[in-house]
Parts: structure tokens; sequence; C-alpha cells
């Protein structure tokens, strides 16, 4: 077992299962999945979206813990160790951490949008009343350089300071608080939610699967997000794993974080629909709804600039709490593999990160017409990058090396570790070696060709 002094673990299995929900828990959740969910017809896709969680992101979640607890290492000596050294898999490892590199340096402008959105519904959007004085506020946001950069910073300043702690006086400490905040945010925010006449409507769109409404393009999408919002496929969970005892039950520890996660993506869209419909507007806004939608209703709702604000905060800490498990793999390697210092393997990723992510802060703005591929400006050009081919890739890798190439008596162990279900083993690793390769390849074909 290889453990620094600046290597840490987990105090609690608590502390451990709030930090892996805050990671997974995030802009996925409340931005993301609520627009892809109204855009591909509601229920229907809902529907396959929690069999994609089930049947391949919990499967592919396990691998993670497995890797990294087995080894308790970072993503890029895991894979080394694990394979003998094989130069292949310590690319595979690699690309993981390359992947939360780049994520995390555009993940952090959204972020950054989030935080400057508190700083407009605590000032009441600067005196704007009207729909379309509101909605084109996130023109304004979105195209702002000094703004973009400013919050950019921020965002990356604060979560350089919590990785700074370390894994339990930052990390488990942060989400102690994060995590059970957002929690009751959400249950003020449905509380009102459920006051609103669109509510049962609201309902009846997420729950009703009408499967005429479902495409293959929208079964792709899901299996894509369902990565997404499990953090898999960029050493997080790996990483997490890593800080794990040995006798800590994997499984279902991935099953409560799955959960979790569903819970919060599955109640941003009750909170969200219910409201969006209350003042006949319609979930398919795309990326806007979040930053469009929702403030033109707050706008004329009751309270609501301190019910704006209460969302825009929720947003910012989902955020922050899936940001710290993208720099956390990148730190965790500079610890490692190169026996850095927590603080020097903090700061020096840190603003790389930032820097790196200068050209997408400014992609609204004085790069908006600077076309890295195509028509995609730079922060298209990362994204698309990162969610349809370094995700995809890095999850097939982890779902091969650990159905094909991971010595198996490993394997078992790892999973019946803690209070065992064994019973589970033979489905599980079915999962891994057959359905989710050919899963995830599927999706890579679909993006790729697209
Ligand atoms: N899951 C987070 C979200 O839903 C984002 C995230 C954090 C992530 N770490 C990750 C996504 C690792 C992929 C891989 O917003």
């Amino acid at each position: 077992m290889s453990e620094t002094a600046d290597r840490g673990h987990w105090g609690s299995r608590l502390g451990f299962l709030l930090a892996c929900a805050g990671s997974a828990v995030g802009l996925g959740n409340i931005w993301k999945f609520p627009y892809i969910a109204g855009e591909n017809g509601g229920g229907a896709f809902v529907l396959i979206y929690l069999v994609c969680i089930f049947f391949v992101g919990i499967p592919i979640m396990i691998c993670e813990f497995a890797i990294g607890r087995s080894t308790h290492s970072s993503p890029v000596k895991a894979f080394g160790e694990l394979s003998g050294g094989s130069k292949g898999w310590i690319g595979a490892g690699i690309l993981s951490v390359a992947a939360a590199f780049v994520l995390l340096s555009f993940y952090s402008v959204v972020a950054g949008w989030a935080m400057h959105y508190v700083y407009l519904s605590v000032t009441g959007f600067g005196g704007a009343t009207g729909a379309e004085a509101i909605g084109g506020i996130f023109g304004e946001v979105f195209s702002s350089t000094k703004g973009n950069l400013f919050w950019h910073f921020a965002f990356i300043a604060m979560t350089t300071g919590i990785v700074l702690g370390g894994v339990q006086a930052g990390i488990e400490r942060a989400s102690r608080i994060l995590m059970p905040t957002l929690f009751i945010m959400l249950f003020i925010l449905l509380a009102k939610a459920v006051t609103m006449p669109g509510f049962g409507k609201a309902v009846t769109f997420v729950f009703y699967p009408d499967l005429s409404k479902l495409s293959s393009a929208g079964i792709l999408e899901a299996l894509g997000h369902s990565f997404f919002t499990l953090s898999l496929g960029m050493g997080s969970m790996m990483t997490y794993g890593s800080y794990l005892k040995d006798d800590f039950d994997i499984v279902r520890s991935s099953f409560v974080i799955s959960v979790l996660d569903t819970a919060v993506a599955l109640l941003a869209c009750l909170i969200m629909y219910p409201i969006i419909f209350s003042f006949g507007m319609d979930p398919q806004a795309g990326p806007g709804l979040v930053f469009k939608s929702m403030p033109i209703v707050f706008a004329q709702m009751p309270f609501g600039m301190p019910l704006a604000t209460l969302f825009f905060v929720l947003l910012t800490f989902a955020a922050l709490s899936s940001a710290i498990s993208l720099l956390e793999p990148v730190t965790a390697y500079m610890i490692d593999n190169r026996g850095w210092s927590r603080v020097k393997a903090t700061l020096i990723p840190a603003a790389a990160i930032f820097l790196f992510g200068v050209p997408s802060a400014l992609s609204g703005d004085i790069l908006s017409g600077y076309h890295l591929v195509g028509e995609k400006t730079f922060f298209d050009t990362m994204d698309f990058l990162v969610s349809n081919i370094m995700m995809p890739l890095a999850g097939l890798f982890i779902a091969v090396f650990v159905g094909y190439r991971m010595d198996i008596e490993i394997v078992k162990k790892e999973f019946a570790s803690g209070k065992p279900l064994n019973k589970l083993f033979s489905v599980w690793f079915f999962m891994v070696k057959y359905v989710c390769p050919v899963a995830v390849t599927a999706v890579f074909i679909h993006v790729i060709t697209k």
C-alpha cells in the first residue's frame, strides 16, 4: 500500500458518501438534466436514464472504486500498478486525469455564471423588469469578458481553497456542510413548487413515459449523461475510492450515491417545471432554461428575489462540490507520481486550470468568432472533447480493464468487502464485461459520426 504523508483518507463512511454525492450532484443535475429531459419529451427519457444509471453507471462506479481502493493510488499510478506497468493502461489513467483537468477549466466558467447570478439576484437583476429584459441578462453574462474572468477566477479560488485542506479537513469537511445545505435548499424550493398550479402537469411530464417521444439519439444522450452525472471516467470516483479503508462496502455505497444523485436530478425537474409551466413557459428552452427562463419567472413571483438567490446559491454549491472532485485527481496525481507536497500539488494545477479556462471564459465575447473545430468556439470544443470523446473512452477502458485485465481475485475481494452482496457478483461482472463496453461504444460511435 503506497501511502505518502500528503495522501489522506476519509474520516468516516458518511464523509466519503457525502463527498461522492457532492461530486455526482452538480451542474449536470440542476442545469443539464432538466433541459435535456425537457428536450427529449420528459418521462420516457427519465425512464431510459434510470435504466442507464442502473445497468451501466452503477457497475462502472463500482469498477472505479475497486481500481482506486485496491491500490490506494490516483488513476495513473493505479492503472500502472494493476497492469504491471503497461504503458497503454498508464495512458488510460493519464486520459482520465487530463479529462478532469479540461472539464474543470470550463465547468468553472459555467459555475461562474451561477455565482454571477447569485450576485444579480441579490441586487434584484439590476432593476430589470419584463421578460425580455431579464431573459436578455443571460446574453450579457455570457458575453461579459470581465465578468467571466472574474467569476471563473473566484470559483477556481474557492475550489482550490477546499482542496488545499486535504481529504479530511478540506474535501470531507466542505462536503459535510455543502451537501446537507443543498438538500435543505432543495426542499425549501420544492415546498414552493408544490403550491404552484403547474405542479400536477410537471409530475405527469416527468413520470409519465410517452415512449413515442423517444428517439435513438435520446437514448444515447441518456447514456452519456448517466456517465457525466455520476462523475465517471475522469478519475473523480477512482481518486475518492483510493482514500477508502479496505473494509468499506463499495457496492452498497455506489447504490446510495447513485440514488442520491438521481433524486436530486428529479427534484430539480420537480422544482423547475412547475414554475415554468405555471407561467406558461416551455421546458424545451435548452441550455437557457436555468439562466434565462428561471430568472424570468422568479421576477414575476412573490418573494421571487430571495427564491432566486437561494436557487443560484444551490447551483453554486452543487458545482463547487463537483469541482473539488475534478481538481483532486490532478492534485493526487502530482502527490502520488511526482512526490509534490499537497500545497504545491494544489496550487500549480489550479493555476494551470485557471489559465487553460481563460479561452473558454472569453468564448462568449472576444473569442466568439474564433472557431477551433468547425463552428465550435473554444468552449464548445472543450465540451465536445471531454463529454463525447475523453469521458466515454475512459469509461470504456475502465470497464475493459476490470472485466478482462485486472486480477480477478483482487476484483472479487474488492466487490466482497464490507457486508458482501456476493450473489450480485456474477450479474455485475457480466455487465462490466459485456453490457458496459457495448453500450459505451455505441454512444461513442453515435457522437463522433453525428
Ligand atoms: N457529476 C458532476 C455533475 O453532474 C460533474 C463532474 C464532477 C464530473 N466530476 C466529474 C463529470 C467527473 C464527469 C467525471 O455536474
